[in-house]
Parts: C-alpha cells; sequence; structure tokens
C-alpha cells in the first residue's frame, strides 16, 4: 500500500493544514489582462492607457510592453488545460474594458465579448468556477484622454460597460468582481504617477478614487440585475498593514496615519458609507467633489470583499508629524525575510488583516484575491523549476489564513497571484510570480514544484472535504 507521503507529495503539516480550511472552500488562481493577454490591437481591442503609458520611454523597466505579454489570448485552451491540471477549482481573471468597448463606452466591440463567453465556457466546462473582475487597471485610452478617473463621467461610463459584460455572461458567472485595488488606480495613476496615466497630483488622486468608487456604486444595482440571484458581486482592496516600528509618540502617530491612508481610504466609504475622519487633512487635500447620493451608493452591501496582500510596512516616526504619503518606513527590518519586490514577508500581519476586517469592518464574506511571491526562479531548460521559497511564502501565509478561519473569520476561498509568470506593470517581466513558469521566448509553460506543491494541497483538501 502507498505510503500518505507517496499519495499527496506534501508534508504531514501541509495535511494538517488542509484540514483547517472549510468544504466548498475554493482554491485558486489569478491573473489580469493587461498582464497576460497579449494581442493588443487584435480583433477591435481599443488602445488602453497601459499601452500608451509602457510604451513611453523610462515609465515600465527597459521598455516592456504588454503587447505579447504570456499570448494567453491566443492559448486560451491550453491555459485552461494548465488549470486543470493544477486542480483549481476558480479562476480569477478580468476583463479588458477596451476589447468589450474600443472606445470606452459606444459600439461594442462584438469580437471581445465573444473571446470573454469562449474563456467562460471552457472554464465551465472544465468544472472551474470564473471570478470576474471588470476592471483591473487597463481603462480605455480614449476614456482618459477626456479626463480618466478625474471625469465623474468615466463612472457612469463603467456602470454601462458593467450592465453590457454581466447582461452577456450574468447568466453563466457567479462570481463578480467590479474593481481590482482602485487605491493602485487612484494613487498611483494619478498620485505618484508610477501607474498609467503617469499623473503626479495629489488632489487628482482622491478626485480619480471618488470616481472610482463611485463606479463601483454605480455598477452594482446594474450588475445585480442581469445575474442570477445567488451571483455575488464585490471588490478586491489592497491592503498593507502598518506596524509601529519603536514606541514613541511620534511613530505611533505616523504608523496611524499611514493606515490612514494606505488601508482605511478605501474600504472606510465601502464598509461605512464615509471616509475615514482626518483623510484628506491628513494628505493635505480638499474632499473630492461629492454629490448628494454618492456615499449611500458607494456604501450599498456587497456580497464579499476581495483581499489582496503580499507584506506589511513598519513605520517611524519623525520629529514632525508626516504627510502619510511620505512617513518613514523601516527596512530592512532586522532578521525579516524579504522577496524580489523587496516586500517583507510577514504572514502575521495577515491573519490580523483578516481578523480586522471582520470585526473593524463587518466583512461577512472575504475571499483572499491576491497573495503571492516573487522570486528569481531560474529554468535550465527542462521539466523543472525549483522555487522552494514560494512554496514556503504561500504555506507561511495559508497558515495564518487557517488561523484566522480557527478563529472565526468567514474567509471562502484563496487566489494565488499568480498562475503564470506575467507582465508586472512598472517591473515589466522581470518580476516573476507565476506558480507556472513562463519562457518568454517560445512562451512555454513549465509547472514550478510551487505549482506541483499546489497541486498536491488542492488534491489533500479534495479529498478530506469528501470524507
Ligand atoms: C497587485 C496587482 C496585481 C499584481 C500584484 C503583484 O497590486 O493587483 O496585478 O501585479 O500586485
Amino acid at each position: 500500500m502507498s505510503s500518505i507521503e507517496e499519495i499527496y507529495p506534501i508534508s504531514r503539516a501541509d495535511l494538517d493544514l488542509v484540514r483547517a480550511f472549510p468544504k466548498g472552500f475554493l482554491w485558486g488562481a489569478a491573473t489580469a489582462s493587461y498582464q497576460i493577454e497579449g494581442a493588443i490591437k487584435e480583433d477591435g481591442r481599443g488602445p488602453s492607457i497601459w499601452d500608451e503609458f509602457s510604451a513611453t520611454p523610462g515609465k515600465v523597466f527597459q521598455g516592456h510592453t504588454g503587447e505579447v505579454a504570456t499570448d494567453h489570448y491566443h492559448r486560451v485552451p491550453e491555459d485552461i488545460v494548465l488549470m486543470k491540471e493544477l486542480g483549481l477549482s476558480a479562476y480569477r481573471f478580468s476583463i479588458a474594458w477596451p476589447r468589450v468597448l474600443p472606445q470606452g463606452r459606444g459600439a461594442i466591440n462584438a469580437a471581445g465579448l465573444d473571446f470573454y463567453e469562449r474563456l467562460v465556457d471552457e472554464l465551465l466546462a472544465h468544472g472551474i468556477a470564473p471570478f470576474v473582475t471588470l476592471y483591473h487597471w487597463d481603462l480605455p485610452l480614449s476614456l482618459h484622454k477626456v479626463g480618466g478617473w478625474t471625469n465623474r463621467d468615466t463612472a457612469y461610463a463603467f456602470a454601462d460597460y458593467a450592465d453590457i459584460v454581466t447582461k452577456r455572461l450574468g447568466d453563466r458567472v457567479a462570481n463578480w468582481i467590479t474593481l481590482n485595488e482602485p487605491w493602485c488606480s487612484a494613487y498611483l495613476g494619478y498620485g505618484c504617477g508610477i501607474h498609467a496615466p503617469g499623473i503626479q497630483d495629489r488632489q487628482a488622486a482622491f478626485v480619480a478614487g471618488h470616481h472610482l468608487l463611485l463606479a463601483h456604486g454605480l455598477a452594482l444595482p446594474r450588475m445585480r440585475a442581469n445575474i442570477k440571484s445567488v451571483a455575488q458581486v464585490g471588490l478586491s482592496l489592497n491592503f498593507t498593514p502598518t506596524y509601529a516600528s519603536d514606541e514613541r509618540e511620534e511613530t505611533k502617530r505616523d504608523t496611524e496615519l499611514t493606515d490612514l491612508f494606505v488601508n482605511q481610504w478605501f474600504i472606510s466609504p465601502i464598509a461605512h458609507g464615509r471616509y475615514p475622519e482626518g483623510l484628506f487633512e491628513a494628505l493635505e487635500v480638499t474632499p473630492p467633489p461629492m454629490q448628494d447620493g454618492d456615499l449611500e451608493l458607494i456604501g450599498a452591501p456587497i456580497d464579499f470583499l476581495g483581499v489582496n496582500n503580499y507584506t506589511r510596512d513598519v513605520i517611524r516616526g519623525g520629529t514632525i508629524p508626516a504627510r502619510p504619503d511620505e512617513s518613514v518606513k523601516v527596512g530592512p527590518v532586522p532578521g525579516a525575510c524579504y522577496t524580489e519586490m523587496g516586500w517583507e514577508i510577514h504572514p502575521q500581519s495577515f491573519n490580523e488583516l483578516l481578523l480586522r476586517l471582520y470585526h473593524e469592518y463587518g466583512m461577512q464574506a472575504l475571499y483572499i484575491t491576491e497573495n503571492g511571491a516573487a522570486f528569481k526562479d531560474t529554468w535550465n531548460g527542462d521539466g523543472v523549476v525549483h522555487d522552494p521559497r514560494r512554496i514556503a511564502y504561500i504555506q507561511e501565509y495559508l497558515q495564518a489564513a487557517a488561523e484566522a478561519v480557527e478563529q472565526g473569520v468567514p474567509l471562502r476561498g484563496y487566489f494565488t497571484w499568480s498562475l503564470l509568470d506575467n507582465f508586472e506593470w512598472a517591473e515589466g517581466y522581470s518580476k516573476r510570480f507565476g506558480i507556472v513558469y513562463v519562457d518568454y521566448q517560445t512562451q512555454r509553460r513549465i509547472i514550478k514544484d510551487s505549482g506541483h506543491w499546489y497541486k498536491a494541497l488542492l488534491s489533500a483538501h479534495r479529498d478530506a472535504s469528501t470524507l
């Protein structure tokens, strides 16, 4: 008889780990359109802000662009076979708005909707639940030309786009995410400008942030009208928990202000229907223009919160209060380990974050919609990529999540970022997050050790759930 180690090539500790997750818990991997699809000029797709931004010299590492990316647009069947091979029960991907509406509004590009319909049908045929994100940063360029997210009209255009997509796919897709990380769209895109559209204007970031939230709020009822009553809608927010480096009053103050800016800016309007107290003053901006009823729309109940988390920040206070976007981050923290992104590996903060979202913000259903790590992976041309540090990272973060489940947090699923190595925004292809390696010369996919390990973990969970 074969031993348990032969059946599941994972440790006994891993077997205990999976048992902490309830039956029906979803295991997935995540991607985003611009990061994997390529084919930016095919079948009627319109240009996006990321096409323009990445083509601008100096914006992305070594001038990399998403023009080819992982060529997923042409490799959907092959990539779904890969997902099946890994045993994923769910797959999170995003729809490129400019594929559906090349000008952002108006004429629909039938080929764009057809592409996503084929993708969804193929996933369903393989028993994989689609988690569809409507906006993962690739804003149609024509909307940008008239102000992008700083223009209130963009929120209405988004709601129309959400309506169009859910009219087509709402009979099949049961899990919807309006926006991915609006904090990044607003602040990285309009505040510090390291992401598209590359604007550096703090005030604009807060205006954009409000319109992103409004887009979510306006889309919710439109989407609900088109999807099945059992289907769910949520959004994915990024969180980086902040910790004080010492006990000084100044440190406590700057840590709290950074938390306000990094973690509370978006969850507070979503969960409580109001911006957190002191946010605009701390950032030295005026409140964004709001109309009556905006906050009610934004604060309407969601069915789940998608949580994206990779790391934490450790803050040290200065003698004068730092504006939270300029607070002093301590690093390297003695004894800590870091990923290739320079992000500290700190699973304990992940556990505390999940508890906070449940207790302080009352979130009744949570999915980890992104968690993972970039490391320098090397491939020697055969079928193997050893990435023990990624396995350790996911293992430790899952352990922290398992503890949260035991502490009563209603966690329903986990998506690792990412299924495939891909275009990592301003870092281009220099950072690999996949559990599957992509050889960009040939587009060959090689399952990394972490992918094999994840597969074994998922299969152990499936078997434990049927007992
Ligand atoms: C998140 C993004 C995702 C990916 C990871 C590493 O902020 O949502 O697209 O780039 O970071």
